[in-house]
């Protein structure tokens, strides 16, 4: 079989033969037809956790087996074959070897119209294997099979293949209600696109990259800070300041500040940090920096604290780390903090960070008593 990355569509006699290879000699990824030596490698893969909870690979009771890798390749070919279903196994290294690493589709919908769908063997991530595939097919889709669009679609929750997406410049238009059907259920699911002429430049994703200071460390945050997030923004004193946090604060609103958290981050909105001890890496509370789309490239900085790490200094640090940072990357050139006029504490804070009392924004924070605060507005020099 030719390298044949500019081939045209193969016919209806296609499958294995003119199934097209496609190549990135850099990133060593090759995609080919899918193959009986592929078999036992596809079992591995549709067995995994992730792959199960994420796609609809079967999962019949006593696991994925042999036969059901059998029917998988049967459909590859007649996929092929029918010129609606273009699939192909990836192979890069994996262990000693080149061999399988997963696999690859389009599903063609008409009009130009395709969906993209793939999975990795779990020995193969986390090295972009996924998305030199996902250019090489993209490429195809255009140029060979004459699609205009190609679509992802992922339940909510699937980080990991959004990023992808994202990576290789799909456009992400948004969460739609029940879109997936999933092992019976309706679930939520991510829409992004790409079209054929598309700039496919990477989307402007931000990462909380950790910082180390003299008394805090600050780091992406983890689910395992769930419960110390609960008992933090269950605090009464944290509770009258942020007045829009959920009362009672529980497990679920945890996961779901992480999940706004991540989103802000993928949409280039804003990053949040964890501020973590250094000595046990315990959760002491949170600083973020939003308001980042502007052209004016303005930020603002928010925070929070568990009430055992209050009165230490630690947001002082975190805010002083954030500052830097933003200036140094480029993220923001001007900063704001907004504390109300009664914290004294978050006014301590902005204060000993080095930031300057601007001025008064008259009566616009509600607070948790029904009276509504002034805030006092800090920004950095
Ligand atoms: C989705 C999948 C193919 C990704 O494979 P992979 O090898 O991890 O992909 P890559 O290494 O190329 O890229 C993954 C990116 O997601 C990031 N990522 C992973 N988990 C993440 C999370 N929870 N939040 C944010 N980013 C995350 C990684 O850091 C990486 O980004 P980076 O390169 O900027 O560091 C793989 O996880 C998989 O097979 N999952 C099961 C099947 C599946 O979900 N298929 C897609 C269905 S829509």
């Amino acid at each position: 079989m030719a390298d044949s990355n500019s081939a045209a569509l193969p016919t209806a006699r296609a499958f294995p033969d003119a199934v097209p290879i496609l190549i990135d000699a850099e990133a060593e990824v090759t995609l080919r037809a899918a193959g009986p030596n592929d078999l036992e490698a596809i079992v591995e893969q549709c067995r995994d956790p992730e792959m199960i909870r994420w796609t609809a690979v079967p999962h019949p009771a006593g696991g994925y087996r042999l036969r059901d890798a059998e029917e998988f390749l049967a459909l590859a070919a007649a996929g092929w074959t029918s010129g609606q279903r273009l699939g192909w196994t990836i192979e890069a290294q994996r262990g000693a070897l080149r061999r399988f690493c997963g696999s690859i589709d389009l599903r063609l919908e008409g009009d130009g119209v395709a969906e993209v769908g793939f999975g990795l063997h779990p020995a193969a991530r986390g090295r972009s294997i996924i998305t030199a595939a996902l250019q090489l097919v993209c490429d195809y889709g255009f140029k060979v099979a004459g699609l205009r669009v190609i679509r992802w679609r992922a339940v909510v929750g699937n980080w990991a293949s959004r990023r992808v997406a994202a990576k290789v410049g799909f456009i992400f238009d948004g969460t739609v209600r029940s879109l997936l059907v999933h092992r019976g259920e309706l679930l939520d699911g991510w829409i992004a696109t790409l079209l054929r002429d598309d700039p496919r430049l990477p989307e402007p994703w931000l990462h909380p990259i950790q910082m180390e200071g003299k008394g805090v460390r600050l780091r992406p945050f983890r689910t395992s800070d769930v419960d110390r997030i609960v008992e933090a923004c269950s605090d009464p004193r944290t509770t009258h300041w942020l007045v829009s946090m959920p009362r009672p604060y529980e497990r679920h609103n945890a996961l779901a500040y992480l999940d706004s958290i991540a989103e802000l981050a993928a949409r280039g909105l804003g990053v949040a940090w964890c501020i973590a001890d250094p000595r046990d890496d315990r959760c002491l509370g949170s600083i973020s920096l939003d308001g980042l789309n502007g052209y004016a490239k303005r930020g603002e900085i928010g925070y929070w604290t568990h009430p055992d790490a209050r009165g230490r200094g630690v947001v002082t640090e975190a805010v002083q780390l954030v500052t830097r940072h933003a200036r140094k990357s480029g993220l923001a050139r001007s900063i704001l903090i907004r504390c109300a006029r009664g914290n004294l504490a978050s006014q301590r804070v902005a204060e000993r960070a080095g930031y300057s009392k601007i001025g008064i924004q008259p009566i616009s924070e509600p607070l948790s008593d029904g009276q509504l605060a002034d805030l006092v507005l800090y920004s950095c020099p």
